[in-house]
């Protein structure tokens, strides 16, 4: 195994550290879609990449490019990258470390003067979350063409739509339109932190993933009837918040009895949302995911049942909304088989696992190979601050991307 010179691997968990501090609180870190952070973390990410000599451009949701030339004439681009926002109190490696990874790894080959034959280009992707809208992918799908009138109706918190913040909030100046078509690229290469306990267990630093289960996102609201907490009976309450605990129970069971199966209820919502009044309504999100889809559309189907029969028996009303699906995205193989070459040749023990987290590579997989790396997060922690990949096992990352790359080559 090749060692790598220092500079790019201490620049990269140096700008781990950087990105990590740019947010829209001040007390913890997130950056959602199109955010004032958000954008500074991209403006940010570009100058790195016009560094390395790069053509950079944005497009209007703020996904950042970096590209450069191959030395083939003609020859496709190969697609790098991750995405740039955040859940909120977020943790500093999901997203950032597939960008700086990337971008470590193309400087590792520049040092050592050494040009690849396929154009190569870096996207730092505006959302892969979805913590403003509850949709996932906004910056990946967009490089396939205009987002759905659906996706473009969904509205934040604020009640703006997709649509309205696009218009209001993006980045308009100097925008480009990104677009991929079918074969027209090597494929997407992206670098996670695994984000569970594999890794850990197996004492291995990376893994190459052999595909990412699906997801299904759903919306419910259940409502019931405002009244005054001193004085209704018990026995004569519509509280939908009381129907709601019953649903999120329900939810939980159901996913314990099958093997593989989890289920999150993370956003709970309450009108009126006074301590002293019944609440009449509560919305909440539903993240439902199988690396099997038929078992994930079975329990689906159980799950709105099981919701449906929580509101008639408590005289409350149902909505129930899916608001995105994605089925599982097996990575290419000969991708992957190349991924699994450079695991093993830089680690000495080839190893592939599957992804329980959805990434962009599941967008981009309709219209080229994917293929991922998963580097090893501490106690699988992610989604919190204390999300933390060691220096030594992000230099391997770094590493094994440049043998991929020059593996591809
Ligand atoms: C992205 O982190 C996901 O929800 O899997
Ligand atoms: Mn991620
Ligand atoms: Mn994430």
């Amino acid at each position: 195994m090749r060692a790598l010179s220092s500079e790019p691997v201490e620049r990269a968990v140096a700008r781990l550290e950087e990105l990590g501090r740019i947010s829209d609180h001040p007390e913890f870190l997130t950056r959602s879609f199109l955010s004032p952070a958000n954008l500074r973390a991209a403006r940010l990410v570009g100058e790195w990449m016009a560094e390395l000599g790069m053509e950079v451009e944005h497009a209007v949701d703020g996904t950042m490019r970096g590209m450069l030339a191959g030395t083939a004439p003609g020859a496709a681009p190969l697609l790098l990258g991750s995405h740039l926002d955040t859940v909120v109190d977020a943790g500093r490696f999901d997203g950032a470390l597939g960008i700086v990874v990337a971008l470590a790894a193309v400087e590792a080959l520049r040092q050592e003067g050494r040009a690849l034959p396929f154009p190569m280009h870096v996207l730092a992707f505006s959302d892969e979350e979805g913590s403003r809208f509850h949709t996932t992918y906004l910056g990946s799908r967009s490089l396939l063409g205009p987002l759905d009138a659906g996706t473009l109706s969904r509205r934040d918190e604020a009640g703006e739509s997709l649509a309205s913040v696009l218009r209001a909030e993006g980045w308009h100046e100097g925008a480009r339109e990104m677009r991929y078509r079918s074969g027209e690229t090597l494929g997407y290469v992206e670098v996670h932190i695994e984000q569970g306990r594999v890794l850990q267990e197996e004492g291995l630093a990376v893994a190459s993933v052999s595909s990412i289960a699906g997801q299904s996102r759903l919306a419910v609201t259940l409502h019931g009837r405002a009244d005054h907490a001193g004085t209704t009976p018990m026995g004569l309450r519509r509280d939908a918040l009381g129907g709601a605990a019953a649903c999120v129970l329900a939810a939980e069971e159901l996913a314990r009895a099958e093997e593989g199966a989890v289920v999150t209820v993370g956003k709970l919502k309450l009108h009126p949302d006074v301590s002293n009044t019944i609440p009449q309504r509560a919305r909440l999100t539903v993240d439902l995911r199988h690396a099997v889809d038929a078992v994930r559309e079975r329990l689906r189907g159980e799950l709105e049942r099981l919701f449906r029969e929580v509101a008639e028996g408590r005289g409350l009303e149902l909505e129930w909304e899916v608001v995105q699906e994605s089925a599982a995205v097996p990575c290419d193989g000969r991708l992957r088989e190349k991924m699994m070459e450079a695991v093993g040749s830089t680690t000495g023990r080839p190893f592939s696992m599957m992804s329980g987290a959805g990434h962009d590579a599941v967008a981009l997989s309709a219209r080229m190979p994917v293929a991922m790396l998963f580097v090893r997060c501490r106690e699988g922690l992610s989604h919190h601050p204390d999300e933390y990949a060691t220096p030594e096992d992000v230099e391997v990352g770094i590493m094994v991307l440049r043998e991929f790359l020059l593996g591809l080559a």
